[in-house]
């Protein structure tokens, strides 16, 4: 395994990059009602980061994807493909968008609805929501990775809702998947150390009913395999000498 530690300097270019990709996101918020395809939002959020933000999409031919963003619809578990199909009221979408600035990338996602989702894909939005949190609550030097995976699994199979075992959040700085992996599900005490200065997202998949998943055709799109609903939160963190700094929150 080979964890990068960040600089002071190296830090602060990815706090940048961390703030660029939190506000795509707010800034598509207003933009994810019933009728909007996902390709619409995927050109607004392009726009967005080459025209006004002059950084770079780094989704955008990542080992082939062809777009921006990442738009995960409903059963979708992540890495769906923006196309020209459009929302209608009462769907969830996970929106997971990369921007690289000055070298260094910040990677986050956000589950939005297009007009009022249904109760339960409102607590399976939800619940994915706090696990994150739980994850991200774990961190600063000294914890191990498998206490940030056991906090989020015991809090999401409390609810009876399913972790993805099959992808994981990740080292992040020059490189966008880099050491270490970090699993949302495991054994406290276990699994690599935490130290100051080391950044990696936290990016739970928990869907409502099984925990399988199945990978489409186009090479991409991860769906439940049961079909049921699937949400994703995520977001790039930094350990500090003290705790955990988010580097991906959102503005307000
Ligand atoms: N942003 C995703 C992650 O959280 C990776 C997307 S890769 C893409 O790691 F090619 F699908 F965009
Ligand atoms: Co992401
Ligand atoms: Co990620």
């Amino acid at each position: 395994m080979n964890v990068t530690i960040k600089t002071p300097e190296e830090q602060e270019k990815m706090r940048i990059a961390g703030r660029l990709a939190a506000e795509v996101l707010d800034m598509i918020g207003a933009h994810v009602v019933p009728g909007v395809t996902t390709e619409e939002l995927d050109q607004l959020c392009h726009d967005h980061i080459v025209k006004v933000q002059h950084s770079v999409p780094a989704n955008l031919n990542y080992r082939g994807f062809p777009k921006t963003i990442c738009t995960s619809v409903n059963h979708v578990v992540c890495h769906g493909i923006p196309n020209d199909k459009r929302l209608k009221a009462g769907d969830i979408v996970n929106i997971d968008v990369t921007v690289i600035r000055d070298g260094f990338h910040g990677d986050t996602s956000r589950m939005y609805f297009a007009g009022k989702a249904p109760p339960h894909a409102q607590r399976l939005a939800e619940t994915c929501f706090e696990a994150m949190w739980r994850g991200i609550g774990t961190v600063r030097p000294g914890t191990r990775l498998g206490d940030i995976g056991h906090a989020i699994q015991s809090f999401v199979e409390a609810r009876e809702f399913s972790v993805v075992r099959e992808y994981c959040g990740h080292g992040i700085g020059r490189v966008y998947h880099e050491d270490p992996q970090v699993l949302h599900y495991g054994e406290p005490g276990t699994g690599f150390e935490l130290q100051a200065g080391m950044t990696f997202t936290i990016e739970p998949m928990v869907n409502a009913g099984k925990r399988h998943v199945r990978l489409l055709p186009d090479g991409w799109t991860v769906i439940t395999k049961d079909h049921s609903l699937s949400a994703q939160w995520e977001h790039t963190v930094l350990v500090t000498d003290t705790g955990v700094d988010v580097l991906t929150l959102p503005a307000a």
